[in-house]
């Protein structure tokens, strides 16, 4: 058992969090989906409500019959704006827009790990105008969290999955390692000055860390965010020293040479990063996850209002724009049968039983 220490705030409301992590194995790189979004995919986001990537033409035609939806939707996404989970959804929130005939609104309500936003749109009308974008993180919460407010199972109804990111290990550009080895050595040799950013309990890079902890031995120095937008920005600033993030979010800064691309953590090597190499290549074979996201509403939705975000949904994910922006980012949209409620719940199911053992809940906050 290792606890890992979180030392510092970052501006944008970082909190102190602390974990009891247990040590992880490999058997999470399996299980890998991923989802994120892309940094200049879409406009900067506005806390607390913000036009999506299009706005649709009036009295666009809806994606199916009947009079839903008539009113603007909301998807609230449960990290910070301009991070991998907002850009993926300021992406898809256009087309989707445009499919449904209405606008969509998004709204970034960070804050433990995406749990804060879960729980918020558990409790709101279920109506279809509230949605909720989460990631890998809403079938790892429960294992995280014993006094979660909401099952991710019974709490919601599932959309569909959207799309699936790799990750990577990035350092500041100050950071001395230069490759994975000598990430290793340093890390291990300056555990208690070396600094790791993630995005809460339970985010994808707080995941990932475990991962690295697991292969490495040791007990990070925790630096958590409400997001990793944010976080990449203190990265940029040396003000971290490194941190394991989506590729949607990451490419970008690692081809322009402004952070240090140490590996990608999925079995086979990354298209858009030519020269980066696998985590498994690199001699850390166990630090192996990919994220997944997917589309919910609260639990008792109507069914054709469900099926009716589905299709639009599913067309987004077909749109030209979306397809080209994430592959350029190292993602993809997931095939139209798994954009499905079907294939969505039996993977948060699947998920949720794969990480329960591994995962007790966080530590006590740090003072
Ligand atoms: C984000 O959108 O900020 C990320 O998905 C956070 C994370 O899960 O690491």
């Amino acid at each position: 058992m290792n606890n890992a220490r979180t030392i510092f705030q970052q501006s944008g409301g970082l909190t102190f969090m602390g974990r009891r992590g247990a040590r992880l194995g490999a058997v999470f790189a399996t299980a890998a989906l991923v989802a994120a979004a892309c940094q200049t995919g879409g406009p900067a986001a506005t806390p607390g409500g913000s036009p999506g990537t299009a706005s649709p033409a009036p009295g666009g035609s809806p994606a199916t019959g009947g009079d839903w939806p008539t009113d603007a939707i909301n998807i609230v996404v449960p990290f910070a704006a301009g991070g991998p989970t907002d850009t993926v959804t300021r992406l898809i929130a256009g087309p989707m827009g445009e499919e449904l005939g209405v606008q969509i609104l998004i709204q970034n309500v960070a804050g433990a790990g995406g749990t804060v936003a879960a729980g918020q749109v558990a409790a709101a009308p279920a109506d279809g105008y509230t949605v909720l974008m989460h990631h890998i993180g809403m079938s790892t919460a429960p294992s995280l969290y014993p006094d979660l407010e909401y099952d991710p199972l019974e709490d919601f109804e599932t959309i569909g999955l959207v799309t699936e990111v790799p990750m990577t290990i990035i350092g500041a550009p100050d950071f001395p390692p230069e490759t994975l080895e000598e990430l290793v050595s340093h890390v291990t040799e300056n555990v208690d000055t070396v600094t790791y950013a993630n995005a809460g309990v339970g985010a994808a890079s707080h995941l990932c860390g475990l991962l690295i902890e697991d292969a490495l031995g040791v007990d990070l120095t925790e630096a958590s965010y409400d997001g990793t937008g944010p976080a990449m920005t203190d990265l940029l600033g040396g003000h971290v020293d490194f941190m394991c993030d989506q590729t949607t979010n990451t490419t970008e800064q690692i081809l322009a040479g402004e952070v240090k691309g140490y590996a990608v953590t999925t079995a086979e090597p990354v298209e858009s990063l030519p020269d980066l190499p696998t985590t498994a290549d690199a001699g850390m074979p166990g630090v192996q996850v990919g994220v997944w996201h997917g589309l919910y509403v609260p639990a008792g939705t109507p069914e054709n209002v469900v099926q009716t975000l589905t299709q639009a949904l599913q067309s987004a994910l077909q749109d030209e724009e979306v397809i080209e922006q994430l592959g350029n980012l190292g993602a993809a949209p997931v095939s139209q049968e798994r954009a499905t409620p079907e294939a969505h719940t039996q993977l948060l199911s699947e998920q949720i039983d794969l990480w329960r053992p591994f995962l007790e809940a966080p530590a006590s906050p740090s003072p």
